[in-house]
């Protein structure tokens, strides 16, 4: 069954305290509405639609950053969790599928979830995800005859009774399209709030003799973000998740709880990572590869075998292919390090490519910023490149050539050659003897005089 998603983001998030719409607050670098969408991704949705409110043009611009093919619906007052699925109707007419409505501030909705829900939609007519919650609070709770459901209670319209209902609704729902819509149409604001309820869908979908189910997840997936607070716990909620999720895929993490990890960091089995360890965004780590102490990557590709760290910094771009090493502060950005390249010590390559198992010594510099431009450093295979060296881009060091350390590299160096690019050495014999003698008398006169 083709599927449409519908995720409902126009809320303000008043208490976010921001000028920021709720859903694109970040959690591991990605704007919460990026979650619900990633999600919903699994059932390969032939629509994705998005509706703002707050921040419209942000949110679209955000949702088209995820997926370009997404479609943002206006709903340009907030009447309620009705009103605002119905803005997305002109846009599915004449859709035959199934569509599900996600919530764009419940970031940790399970894929495995959302299948069930897609599987239990083929036999009801409306399916809506609960939970049993440990204090249900403010939810609306559901009413169920023993599988069935018969309706959803708001808090603020609930009896004492159906207060006591611990089965609450988590916000998702899976209908039919144009089901869902046509039930959408009859719902009123006759209710407590004075708004268009999307929860009564259901009383509305049984007195026309539908049937509407229930599946269950766990209360941890409907965590939904309204403040601050709960955003810092949302993070600190997914990092737990991710790490977890490496540690069972095979990845060891020596001090889980001092690793940050990214909304979409790939790190394979068998790989290492040390203390304290942050990933930016867009990072894959393969099979064992170590990812030592105190290093930071983002927008960064390390293969098999290679080593990074301790205290590196992969900026984007950052290619290592396999047995590279990359050690102590060492900083690498939009570059290639070929097989078994390394840059072990104090070094910057920007704007570069680096050849099979070439060397760089410690305190290389690629200069590759001439205050308005960047360019390229190309390195062959097998270099040696000195310490100290400053490779004055756009440079190319031939295979198996060298450089003497402390050069200013500034023309292309070819195969086997060695370029020498510093000052010739002087050494004036007995000068330093001198020196110092002269020195020394200075200072004890200046000390005799202070006496
Ligand atoms: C809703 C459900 C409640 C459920 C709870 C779970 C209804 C009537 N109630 O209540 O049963 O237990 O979620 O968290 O559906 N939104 C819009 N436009 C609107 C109104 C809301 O886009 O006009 C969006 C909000 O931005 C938010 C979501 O819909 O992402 C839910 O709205 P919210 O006001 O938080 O609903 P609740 O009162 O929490
Ligand atoms: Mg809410």
């Amino acid at each position: 069954m083709s599927i449409a998603l519908i995720v409902l983001a126009a809320g303000k998030g008043t208490r976010m305290q921001s000028d920021l719409p709720k859903v694109l607050h970040k959690i591991a670098h990605a704007p919460m509405l990026w979650y619900a969408m990633r999600a919903g991704s699994v059932l390969e949705p032939e629509h994705s639609i998005v509706v703002a409110g707050h921040g419209a043009d942000l949110v679209e611009a955000s949702a088209k950053d995820f997926d370009p093919e997404a479609q943002v619906v206006l709903q340009t007052e907030q009447l309620g969790t009705a009103h605002a699925v119905a803005q997305a109707k002109p846009a599915l007419d004449g859709f035959e599928g199934d569509a599900l409505v996600l919530y764009g501030d419940t970031p940790f909705i399970r894929q495995e979830t959302l299948e069930a829900m897609a599987e239990a939609r083929a036999q009801n007519d409306v399916v809506v995800l609960g939970f049993e919650a440990a204090d249900p609070g403010r939810y609306g709770r559901l009413v169920t005859d023993g599988e069935e459901l018969m309706r959803i209670v708001e808090f603020k319209d609930a009896s004492p009774q159906e207060r006591n209902i611990t089965l609450c609704n988590s916000g998702v729902i899976a209908a039919k399209s144009d089901v869902l819509f046509d039930l959408i149409d009859a719902v009123e604001n006759n209710n407590a709030s004075g708004e268009y309820y999307l929860t009564d869908i259901v009383a509305i979908a049984r007195s026309r003799g539908l049937s509407a189910s229930v599946v269950r997840c766990d209360e941890a997936e409907t965590l939904g973000v309204n403040s601050r607070a709960e955003l810092a716990t949302a993070e600190s909620l997914f990092q737990t998740r991710a790490r977890a999720e490496l540690v069972e895929n095979g990845v060891s993490l020596l001090a889980p709880d001092s690793v940050y990890l990214s909304w979409d960091t790939v790190i394979g089995r068998d790989a290492e990572v040390e203390q304290n360890v942050v990933f930016g965004p867009d990072v894959t780590v393969e099979s064992g590869a170590r990812i030592r102490a105190f290093s930071h990557l983002e927008g960064a590709h390390v293969s098999r075998g290679a080593v990074v760290g301790p205290y590196a910094r992969l900026r984007p771009g950052a290619e290592l292919a396999e047995d590279t090493h990359v050690g102590n502060f060492v900083e690498i950005k939009n570059a290639q390090l070929h097989q078994g390249a390394k840059a072990n010590h104090l070094t910057y390559i920007g704007d570069a490519e680096i050849g099979e198992k070439t060397n760089i010594g410690a305190g290389t510099i690629t200069c590759n910023y001439d205050g308005v431009f960047k360019h390229k450093t190309t390195i062959g295979k097998q270099a040696f490149i000195g310490s100290n060296t400053m490779l004055v881009a756009p440079v190319t060091i031939g295979n198996d050539a060298m450089t003497a350390s402390g050069s200013v590299v500034t023309s292309d160096v070819p195969d086997g050659a060695m370029a020498l690019a510093r000052a010739k050495q002087v050494n004036k014999e007995g000068f330093a003897t001198k020196l110092f003698a002269m020195l020394r008398a200075k200072k004890a006169k200046k000390q005799a005089q202070n006496d």
